[in-house]
């Protein structure tokens, strides 16, 4: 079988280095990690991830089933740090309540952090709610000591890469992931 290969960049960020906290647009708050909002994490990313390239890169981002799987994998992993994944919600009363983000972080073996998935539904982007995620991600794994944080992003996923870039991480490895063709034609 034919395949594909998707071109990633690994790129991490140094913590020693002082940040500043980005702060949420009105109407919008951070909801912390707790076990009941697993289910609305898979939703969000799915929400987030279902007309992107990772979908297809990582076909489990293409369904919600997937997401579902995917967030219990990261909730298990032996690193999994509550601190670093959190959701963005607007709106208070339940009729109104959207989930427009999320983000999860891992501490690895080598004693660094990695971002999994960051996303925000297509209605809620370009109001910096991407780059608060990531803040306020990066102060979660500051709070256990890591010092280093790497994420991977696909390289032709431009404006990620550029909000990376952005935000203060740096290429540091170019990897590739292989897809087979049948999945990418689907
Ligand atoms: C990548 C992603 C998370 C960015 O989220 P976002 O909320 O749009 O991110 P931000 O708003 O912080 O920054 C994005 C852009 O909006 C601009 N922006 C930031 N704050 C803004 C504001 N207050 N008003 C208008 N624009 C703003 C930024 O300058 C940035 O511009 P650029 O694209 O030219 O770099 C989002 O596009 C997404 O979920 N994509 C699909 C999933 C995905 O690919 N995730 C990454 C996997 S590695």
């Amino acid at each position: 079988m034919d395949s594909t290969y998707f071109k990633r960049y690994r790129m991490d960020v140094d913590l020693s280095v002082p940040r500043h906290a980005a702060a949420l647009p009105p109407g919008y708050r951070f909801v912390p990690w707790n076990e009941a909002v697993l289910d609305v994490h898979a939703r969000t990313k799915f929400r987030s991830f279902r007309d992107e390239i990772d979908a297809i890169v990582f076909p489990c981002l293409g369904s919600h089933e997937g997401c579902r799987r995917l967030m219990r994998e990261i909730r298990n992993k032996p690193g999994f740090l509550p601190n670093a994944t959190w959701l963005i919600a607007h709106g208070a009363a339940p009729e109104s309540l959207q989930w427009c983000g999320t983000i999860q972080g891992i501490s690895e073996r080598d004693g660094g952090g990695m971002i999994q998935n960051i996303g925000v539904v297509p209605g809620h982007r370009g109001l910096g709610l991407g780059s608060c995620l990531i803040e306020r991600s990066l102060a979660g794994f500051r709070m256990h000591g890591l010092r280093r944080v790497t994420l991977e992003v696909t390289a032709e996923n431009a404006r990620a890469v550029r909000l990376y870039q952005r935000l203060g991480f740096r290429r540091v490895r170019t990897v590739y992931k292989v897809v087979d063709e049948a999945t990418v034609g689907a």
